[in-house]
């Protein structure tokens, strides 16, 4: 038997344009590192978070503890195994990168590891999503937390019902991230949003999703850089994110297949066909807020492929 084990979850971009809390991909380099060990006190206890001052140590408050407890209790052994956690913040909060989710993914993985992987990762979902649930006010949209989970490009049919599936994309693609240093929470960039839409819109939308998702399927990029488009959510929020059309723009000009808000935001992510260009757009984005005088940080990935890991 196991006495301890370290687990990582990395950042993910959600939304995709189009796929307004239905789509998602992990990315590599950002991410929470969680180590957990057994303890001889029953449940889950939180004995260390670095960076990340502001998470509270309570397992109930915490995404990681939640997700983690959850793992517990479906294995009816909340009574009879205890279970330290680490938690180590390896990426920025509030930044449209996943973060709650990359704890909540994190802490689940860990308890199913340090238990020998008594359940599969589709079982794991609705757990590591109870406690992406708590930082979300309740809320379900798994558009970070199963990509996280699962690894590659995830598309959530129904979140409510965890219909969720995996989505082929080719080689070769990469991802440009760009995190200015803007304070924007998920709640205030979430109740701005109008709830009804036009028909036109609507149709646009799905036109887009439908042909981002077949542009991924086929390889055919083409496609995607023309269905890479957020009718309905990218322009009521973008006016939160400043500079993010010269963004955008800038990132086009350098190559880009799309660019649009990475999840609620401030981070702005774009697609392309090789890691060339992917540094490229970096540049050309970073330039831009540098310009402004707005502190950053810039990550170049391809789609990471595997989600949470064994550490
Ligand atoms: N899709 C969510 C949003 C963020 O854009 O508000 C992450 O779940």
């Amino acid at each position: 038997m196991k006495t301890g084990i370290k687990v990582f979850a990395p950042a993910t971009v959600s939304n995709l344009g189009c796929g307004f809390d239905l789509l998602g991909f992990p990315i590599n380099g950002p991410g929470d590192v969680v180590n957990a060990k057994f303890c001889d006190k029953p449940g889950i206890h939180i004995t260390k978070i670095t960076k990340g001052k502001m998470l509270p140590y309570e397992t109930h408050k915490n995404t990681a503890g939640v997700a983690a407890y959850a793992v517990l209790e479906k294995l009816g052994k909340e009574k009879e195994i205890g279970i330290e956690l680490e938690i180590h913040k390896k990426m920025p909060f509030g930044s449209g990168m996943g973060s709650s989710a990359a704890s909540a993914v994190a802490g689940a993985i860990a308890v199913n590891y340090l238990l020998d992987e008594p359940l599969t990762e589709w079982e794991l979902l609705p757990l590591a999503a109870k406690g992406e649930m708590i930082a979300s006010g309740g809320d379900i949209h798994l558009d970070n937390v199963a990509p996280c989970l699962l690894g590659g490009l995830t598309f959530n049919r129904n979140n409510a019902a965890y219909d969720v599936h995996r989505v082929y994309t080719p080689k070769g693609v990469h991802c440009t991230l760009i995190y200015p240093h803007i304070k924007i929470l998920t709640k205030d960039a979430r109740d701005i949003l109008s709830p009804t839409t036009t028909l036109k819109k609507h149709v646009e939308q799905s036109a887009n999703m439908g042909g981002l998702l077949l542009g991924f399927i086929n390889g055919d990029l083409e496609l995607v850089a023309r269905s890479l488009k957020d009718v309905i959510i990218e322009p009521q929020r973008a006016k939160l994110i400043a500079g993010f059309y010269d963004v955008q723009k800038a990132a086009m000009e350098a190559g880009a297949l799309g660019c649009s808000i990475s999840g609620a935001g401030p981070s702005i992510f774009a697609l392309s066909d090789n890691s060339v260009i992917a540094e490229e757009i970096g540049v050309a984005m970073k330039e831009v807020y540098d310009r402004m005088g707005i502190k950053n940080d810039l990550f170049v990935s391809t789609i990471n492929k595997e989600g949470a890991v064994l550490y």
